[in-house]
């Protein structure tokens, strides 16, 4: 006995309905939602049994003996996790306009250096493309072009002439006829994405595809789709020295969390190799600066923590912190209020992370107490000095983990002292100032 089901389900979305409807109350476009009928019996559930498929050991599967595609872009090739393996599938995301195709190009300029690079363009005209690369100073013979944003003759192209890596800009503006959903959509999107995974793993071809992000800042399409690819790049800006931070979000062959720096420039994104070396110059020797470092990836950097306190001209004292979590500055705040006795709630609090760095973690508590009694005292710091440290909230200062990076990264750079805490165990040549409770943190002070 056969049993027909009909549902209704939008083909933007996959919302399932109950009846037709004109919007989606999901996505909320029109004429989306169309009747999908389901044909369940024994017969097709007998005609859809797989065969036996051969099962073997670890012994029996042969490694292919692969070497990554290196582009000498260090930021990026280190972010891949030591260049490109060959028949990864990666996306890269991030807000209009912040770089992605120019990055790209600079890639694809450097790769075809060593290898078959084709870049289609489906979201600008080979015209404008023509433009960038002489910007870029990206020209090679490997490297060929096409504006076609069918993915079908995409992968077509790619099947017969076999490159060694595809650049699709992007996805979003790419479309395949086998679907009726429509161009840009995420049913559209969610389709191409499984047919350039197949044309990656099938034949061995590296793709980077670029894809836009939506106003939360996810990923335009379903999470699935990240969840296909290999990796997942986000490029982000500050909005201070033309910064683009590369982060990987996910890496199935290499780390995830890591930075690259980019500077924008008229001839492209050109790379921040000592970025440490950039923040560490901007710092401050004012009251209300502290030195900390923060773990990012396989990176330490070397951040500024800028408070700044000032009398409270209001009932509720303002509290604006940026760059960090609002919450573990107000704690730490509390703690110094509760420990030292001093009236920070009859203060506004500012507080900023140099750089338009954003960061985690209890290691940098210290820095933070000693920027907000630095502002408070109107005292500087010693220069040079850097504080590695957590804070418990009956306010003792706690060693923290995996000291040794962050130390040794503060070396090269010419730090020559330390805050820590007394049972913080590290060999260091900096002059080092320990501390077991934070009332101890007034001795700088006085
Ligand atoms: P683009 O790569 O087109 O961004 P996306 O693909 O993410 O939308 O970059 C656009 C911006 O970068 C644009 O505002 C111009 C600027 N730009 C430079 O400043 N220098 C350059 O060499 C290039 C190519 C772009
Ligand atoms: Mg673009």
């Amino acid at each position: 006995m056969s049993k027909n089901s009909a549902k209704f389900q939008c083909n933007n979305c996959d919302t399932v309905f109950s009846k037709w409807t004109g919007q989606c109350s999901s996505c909320q476009e029109w004429n989306t939602v169309s009747q999908v009928t389901k044909t369940s019996s024994p017969v097709a559930l007998k005609a859809r049994s797989g065969t036996v498929t051969p099962m073997q050991s670890l012994a029996q599967i042969q490694l292919q003996p692969t070497q990554r595609m290196i582009s000498g872009i260090q930021e990026w090739d280190r972010i891949c996790g030591g260049g490109i393996m060959p028949g990864s599938f990666m996306m890269l995301t991030g807000d209009p306009g912040i770089g992605k195709s120019t990055l790209m190009l600079q890639i694809a300029g450097r790769l075809a250096e060593h290898y078959r690079v084709f870049y289609f363009s489906s979201e600008e005209s080979l015209e404008q493309v023509k433009l960038r690369a002489d910007r870029l100073a990206c020209w090679h013979d490997n490297l060929l072009f096409s504006d076609n944003a069918q993915l079908d003759d995409i992968i077509a192209t790619a099947e017969q002439e076999q490159p060694d890596i595809i650049i699709i800009d992007s996805i979003q503006n790419c479309y395949s006829s086998s679907t009726s959903a429509l161009p840009g959509s995420i049913n559209q999107i969610k389709e191409s994405t499984f047919k350039i995974m197949r044309l990656a793993k099938e034949k061995n071809i590296a793709t980077l595809v670029s894809g836009h992000i939506t106003k939360e800042g996810s990923m335009a399409g379903p999470k699935t789709l990240e969840h296909m690819v290999d990796a997942v790049f986000y490029l982000q800006s500050e909005d201070r020295w033309q910064t683009r931070i590369l982060r990987s979000v996910k890496n199935r062959f290499g780390t995830i969390n890591d930075l690259g720096f980019f500077e924008m420039s008229s001839i492209g994104l050109q790379e921040v190799k000592n970025i440490n070396q950039s923040l560490l110059q901007e710092a401050s020797q004012n009251p209300g600066s502290a030195l900390s470092s923060y773990t990012e990836g396989s990176r330490s950097l070397l951040i500024e923590l800028q408070a700044l306190t000032i009398t409270s001209n209001y009932g509720i004292p303002q509290r604006v912190i940026t760059g960090i979590d609002q919450k573990q500055v107000v704690l730490i705040a509390a703690i110094l209020e509760k420990c030292l006795g001093i009236k920070l709630n009859a203060h506004d609090i500012f507080f900023k992370v140099s750089g338009g760095i954003k960061i985690k973690g209890s290691a940098t508590d210290l820095g933070i107490a000693l920027a907000l009694l630095s502002s408070f005292f109107q005292t500087p710091l010693p220069q040079k000095s850097l504080a590695l440290g957590e804070i418990s909230l009956t306010g003792n200062i706690k060693p923290i983990n995996h000291a040794i990076p962050h130390i040794q990264e503060a070396e090269k750079f010419g730090i020559n002292q330390l805050f820590l805490s007394r049972h913080q165990k590290i060999n260091t040549s900096c002059k080092t100032t320990t501390f077991t409770t934070i009332s101890e943190l007034l001795t700088l002070f006085e």
